[in-house]
């Protein structure tokens, strides 16, 4: 599996919380999809002329993108490399950019079979500690004209750990996601970045700080609330009813290969991952791409391993032993098995076979349980 991420560095305002690269200035919107069209045909070799499942549009803001740039940019995607007849291709949207008009022009002019829409909360004091620029009547619209558009494909984007969602409104988040006809949700633990604009106000005590113990909850209840509606738990952020597992984020979980065009973006192929400059200016300036890469790095052995315990423990398809033993080696077995007796006797991991798995207790501690068993904690 092979996938194309694209992203979109623009916003309308940055969310307090936020450290993806993005920018609100607007000097560089003009040139940046022909730009993007550049690099797009400049890598067009990176994957090797392997087959595209995914193109995912991510930001940033794509849906601030007019219908004649996103159909631009996929065209030169077609045009460049070699698309699978059942592509999976998401767009990222923010709720005020939906306007009826957009998504059913989207529908109706592009290939883009999923919608993923960044709600994070149903309710106004919350998208305002966040400083979401959507409010939540727009929530609900958005998800509804999505629907009325004929996007059965649909996910949602919603955070908890906000300090001034209560337990009740944090239920009532979840209720009213699964009141709607959505396939899958993605709900994220809010993080205070460093240097973002949160992490300031908080030190200067003009917001209130988050809480461990409050997030802890809300996973919880979270997990209870995605099982009673039948929606399977398959990575530790990530909830779908069968048949709707995002297949471009499976990539990443599950080792495939993935290009990434636009300021920022990451590619990975297998041997080396490479990092785009984060600069929309130096961006628009480059005319061939291959001068534009920030950063270049071959994997080691000890940093494939960690990677894959990372990633493979936080998903419902686990981590495989022998997967281990046969690609990274016996040395990096020995080492899983000494170091996953304690997570196990903890009753944090269960096996079945060759294959580990978090148990509910030890999704509450899913980072931890990786590092302890990581080859060399500097390798990642
Ligand atoms: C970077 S956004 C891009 C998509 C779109 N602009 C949006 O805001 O929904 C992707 C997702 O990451 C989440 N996210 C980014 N930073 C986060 C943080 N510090 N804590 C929790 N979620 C975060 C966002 O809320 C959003 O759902
Ligand atoms: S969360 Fe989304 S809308 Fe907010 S600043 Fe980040 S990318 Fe932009």
């Amino acid at each position: 599996m092979a996938g194309i991420y694209i992203h979109i560095p623009f916003c309308k305002q940055k969310c307090h919380y936020c450290n993806f690269y993005s920018v609100v200035s607007l000097k560089h919107r003009n040139d940046f999809s022909e730009a993007l069209i550049r690099e797009i045909i400049s890598r067009k070799n990176y994957l090797s002329a392997e087959e595209i499942n995914t193109i995912y549009f991510g930001g940033g803001t794509p849906s601030m993108l007019s219908i004649q740039e996103i159909s631009n940019i996929i065209d030169a995607i077609y045009e460049y490399y070699n698309i699978s007849a059942n592509v999976e291709i998401t767009l990222e949207a923010n709720p005020d950019d939906l306007s009826k008009n957009l998504i059913f022009d989207i529908k109706e002019y592009t290939p883009i079979n999923r919608l993923s829409i960044g709600i994070q909360s149903f309710y106004d004091d919350d998208l305002q500690y966040l400083n979401r620029v959507h409010d939540s009547s727009q929530a609900h619209k958005s998800i509804e004209i999505a629907l009325e558009a004929g996007f059965n494909n649909l996910t949602v984007d919603l955070i908890y750990g906000i300090p001034t969602l209560t337990d009740e409104k944090w239920k009532n988040n979840l209720k009213m996601f699964f009141n709607y006809d959505i396939p899958h949700l993605s709900s994220y633990s809010l993080t205070v970045e460093k240097n973002t604009a949160l992490d300031v106000l908080i030190k200067k005590q003009k917001l209130a700080n988050i809480s461990e113990d409050q997030s802890i909850g809300h996973f919880k209840t979270l997990l209870e609330e995605s099982e009673k509606n039948k929606f399977i738990h398959y990575e530790i952020s990530n909830f779908a009813i069968e048949g709707y597992y995002s297949k471009h984020n499976s990539i990443y979980w599950l080792g495939g290969h993935y290009l990434g065009l636009g300021p920022s973006a990451h590619s990975y192929n297998g041997i080396s991952r490479q990092w785009n400059i984060m600069s929309i200016s130096k961006y628009c300036d480059v005319q061939n791409h291959e001068s534009i890469v920030h950063e270049k790095e071959v994997l080691t052995n000890d940093q494939m391993y960690n990677e894959y315990i990372l990633t493979s423990l936080r998903t419902s398809w686990g981590c495989d032993i022998e997967h281990i033993n046969n690609v990274f080696g016996n040395k990096y077995k020995s080492h899983f098995k000494k170091n996953i007796a304690e997570a196990i006797k903890d009753n944090k991991v269960k096996a079945v076979g060759n294959v580990y798995t978090l148990t509910s207790k030890g999704k509450l501690f899913a980072d931890g349980i990786s590092s302890s068993l990581f080859y060399d904690l500097l390798a990642l």
